[in-house]
Parts: C-alpha cells; structure tokens; sequence
C-alpha cells in the first residue's frame, strides 16, 4: 500500500501498486483538478509535480511515487495566487481549460527554476497539447509569472476559490447576459 505526501498530506494508497498515479489522485483521492488526456504521456494534461519535478501522472505508478512529495493543481497555491495561476487569468491564456491545470504545473515547475525563461525555454519546458491555440498567449503569461516571481511585477488576485459561478461570471462581459437573475 503506496504512501506518499501529496499536496502536504500523507495519503496510503489502498490500490495494486501498479495503478497509475493519475487514476489514484483522481479517482481515489478525489483529486480531479489532474486530467486524464491521453493515458500514453503524449498529451502532458496528467503533470503533476513529483518533488518538485513537472511528470506526467499517467506514467508513474504509485509505487514509484512511494515516498515522494505530490503537487497536484489544487495544491499549488491556497488561493491561485502562483504568480503561473495569477498570469494565466490575467493574459487570457486558459480556453477550454482542460489541459490548463497540467500546463500551470508544468510552467510552475519551469518557473522555479528559470524565472526568466526565453520562448525557447517555455515551448522545451512546456510540451503540453493544447488544440485552441493559446501557445502564444502561454508564452507571454510564463514570462509574466517570471517577473512577479522575480518581484517585478505583480497582479491581482483570480477570484477567491468558493466564489460562486454566477458571481465570477458577472465579470465575464460574455457571459453576463446567461445570468439566471438577468434573464
Ligand atoms: S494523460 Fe498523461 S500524458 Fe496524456
Ligand atoms: S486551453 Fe485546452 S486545448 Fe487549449
């Protein structure tokens, strides 16, 4: 039975070693911020940090993350404020926002590193799929990160999680007119 530390908290894992660390945080642990795309490592919307490190959880089993510390989407801040969450909202780079949480991972994990990361560094540290086309946007949002990680730079805050659908949505010019109270 698997132990590990994910998200700060120790989690044993009562499931065939075997079992891919993707399908353990999600249908396990109820973690279901982590996706499920490929299943083959091909699409990287399963990156979840692994002490540290961007991996995709479809291909680790759980007892090759025996003892490791797990970061998951929703462990990557309290309140999405990484300055990648922060960066993401703020440049508009997020559209179907499935593989969103794997590329925040996978920038996460570049960015403390290389706060200040050439588009070059972005696209080798950065291989998630992503068909809606947001690449370059991405690249202007990790660079921005990089300065308010650098404390060049900073952003307000996405809103708070717990903050209703309708609420979030009334600042979505779009989406203002499908408000229940509006209609
Ligand atoms: S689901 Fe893991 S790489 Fe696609
Ligand atoms: S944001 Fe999901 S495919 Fe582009």
């Amino acid at each position: 039975m698997p132990r590990m530390t994910v998200n700060g908290r120790p989690l044993q894992f009562d499931l065939d070693p075997d079992t891919p660390l993707l399908w353990a945080l999600r249908d396990a642990a109820n973690l279901t911020g982590t996706k499920y795309g490929c299943g083959k490592g091909d699409c990287s919307a399963c990156m979840v940090l692994v002490d540290g490190e961007a991996l995709r959880s479809c291909l680790i089993t759980i007892e090759e993350a025996e003892g490791r510390f797990i970061t998951t989407i929703e462990g990557l801040s309290r309140d999405r404020g990484h300055p990648v969450q922060q960066a993401l909202v703020a440049e508009q780079a997020i559209q179907c926002g499935f593989c969103t949480p794997g590329i925040a991972i996978a920038a996460a994990s570049l960015i403390a590193k290389n706060a200040d990361p050439s588009e070059d560094e972005i696209k080798a540290a950065v291989p998630n799929l992503c068909q809606c086309g947001v690449y370059p946007r991405l690249v202007k949002a990790i660079q921005r990160a990089g300065r308010v990680a650098r404390g060049l730079e900073t952003i307000s805050a996405a809103p708070a999680p717990g903050i209703s659908t309708g609420d979030a949505a009334k600042s979505v010019p779009a989406l203002r007119d499908l408000q229940p109270d509006e209609e």
